[in-house]
């Protein structure tokens, strides 16, 4: 009976697309700063019955019969995450990040409000208000930027436009921002116009959960996360907020930007923040920054110029410009993923080419830190990468650094 037969007896060829993702997971170093690798209990939690479940509405109070076992994982999961964010209230349901900032957008804005946000090619999101995305199509939105000196936010000017503007919502958090966000002064920014704060710590929640990275909590209404980048909980979203925003959040997510939840995510949350919990992956999250110190080091005594001059989290930008002004972002993510490392091409303040070609790439280091990659090996690769770059056309170097990317590879498996 085909209901039991395997994926490969059903369809071998999406088994096989599969299997060759899995080599491929394998066989390269991602550095891809928003991806990680999941653990098996993650991935076991992901690929569960859990996903035959419909549950519209919360524990203890769902539109449908049978959710008894699933009201205990979504349960877990809340109360781990209120644990490790020390908040009052936590919605584990959306789908994904960009939902999470529905979430809060629809709990708190009407169409036509305003939203003052990183501009994208800064290091904001396309959730924060880009005319691509529904954020820029509902809301008005304003954009800060950072100092072309400098490469950090300049607050002060951030104030008077927030002054000037009169936003309803300031939003403070960003996908390729090398620093900390200076939470504190946001809040207060925003506290001075009269506007929420949403912190969306997409990409530190791993870190601020380990608390390696300073924590919004303390001066934000809103918080949304994504639980796939330096937190290790399979692929989703999160909101946190004050207990005076929890029903007003709750009823934006369902039923107003979502049907029932995706309770096998759910539970890959509750698995992946109970990980969160123990001290292995405090160490985890330490040595995520150690290695991107090491990279942006190495880099730096390279010759390659980095957006702000170095990084305080996981990830930083390569400016190509000054050091390889012939390779566009575009051409280095190939070059460097023909030997065996994926970053991706990313636009850099002051971006002169277009979003497919751009003048930088994001490089990461959380999916390298869960392999096992320490500060001597994250050394090799920033020499494999600088290499690589300096020696577009040299087959030699190419062949040397594809063969030092296997032999990493092996030394370190992911899934063994
Ligand atoms: C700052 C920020 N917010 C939101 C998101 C959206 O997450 P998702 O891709 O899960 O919608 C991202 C993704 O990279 C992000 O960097």
């Amino acid at each position: 009976m085909a209901f039991k037969q395997s994926l490969e007896q059903i369809d071998p060829n999406t088994a096989e697309a599969i299997d060759l993702e899995r080599e491929r997971q394998e066989s390269t170093l991602g550095m891809i700063a928003s991806e990680n690798h999941v653990s098996k209990a993650v991935l076991e939690a992901q690929g569960s019955v859990l996903t035959n479940k419909y549950a519209e509405g919360y524990p203890g109070g769902r539109y449908y019969g049978g959710c008894q076992h699933v009201d205990t994982v979504e349960e877990l999961a809340i109360e781990r995450a209120k644990e490790l964010f020390g908040v009052d209230h936590v919605n584990v349901q959306p789908h994904s990040g960009t939902q999470a900032n529905m979430g809060v957008y629809f709990s708190v804005l009407e169409p036509g409000d305003k939203i003052l946000s990183l501009s994208l090619s800064h290091g904001g999101h396309l959730s924060h208000g880009h005319n691509v995305n529904f954020s820029g199509q509902l809301y008005d939105v304003e954009q800060y930027e950072v100092d072309p000196e400098t490469g950090y936010i300049d607050y002060d000017e951030l104030e008077s436009h927030a002054r000037e503007f009169d936003p309803d919502i300031v939003v403070s958090g960003s996908s390729a921002y090398p620093r900390e966000f200076e939470y504190d002064r946001i809040g207060d920014i925003a506290d001075a116009v009269d506007a929420y704060h949403l912190a969306d710590i997409a990409h530190v929640t791993g870190l601020i959960a380990a608390g390696v990275h300073e924590s919004p909590v303390e001066h934000a209404e809103f918080v949304t996360g994504s639980t796939h980048k330096t937190i290790r909980a399979g692929r989703g979203g999160i909101i946190m907020c004050d207990e005076e925003f929890a029903d007003d959040v709750d009823s934006a997510v369902f039923p107003g930007a979502q049907g029932g939840p995706l309770m096998h995510s759910v539970a890959g949350k509750a698995a992946g923040f109970a990980e969160a919990e123990t001290d292995e992956f405090q160490s985890y999250a330490v040595q995520t920054i150690a290695n991107a110190n090491t990279l942006a080091d190495e880099f730096d005594d390279r010759g390659l110029s980095l957006v702000s001059g170095g990084t305080d989290k996981h990830l930083m930008l390569v400016d190509l410009r000054d050091s390889h002004p012939d390779i566009t972002g575009e051409e280095a993510e190939e070059l460097l993923s023909d030997v065996g490392i994926i970053v991706n091409k990313n636009t850099v303040p002051g971006e002169t080419r277009s979003p497919m070609v751009t003048s930088g790439i994001r490089v990461g280091t959380p999916a390298l830190t869960t392999r096992g990659f320490g500060e001597k090996e994250m050394k090799t690769v920033a020499d494999l990468i600088v290499d690589v770059l300096d020696n577009p056309e040299d087959e030699d170097v190419h062949d040397r650094a594809a063969s030092t990317v296997e032999h990493l590879c092996q030394e370190f498996p992911i899934y063994g």
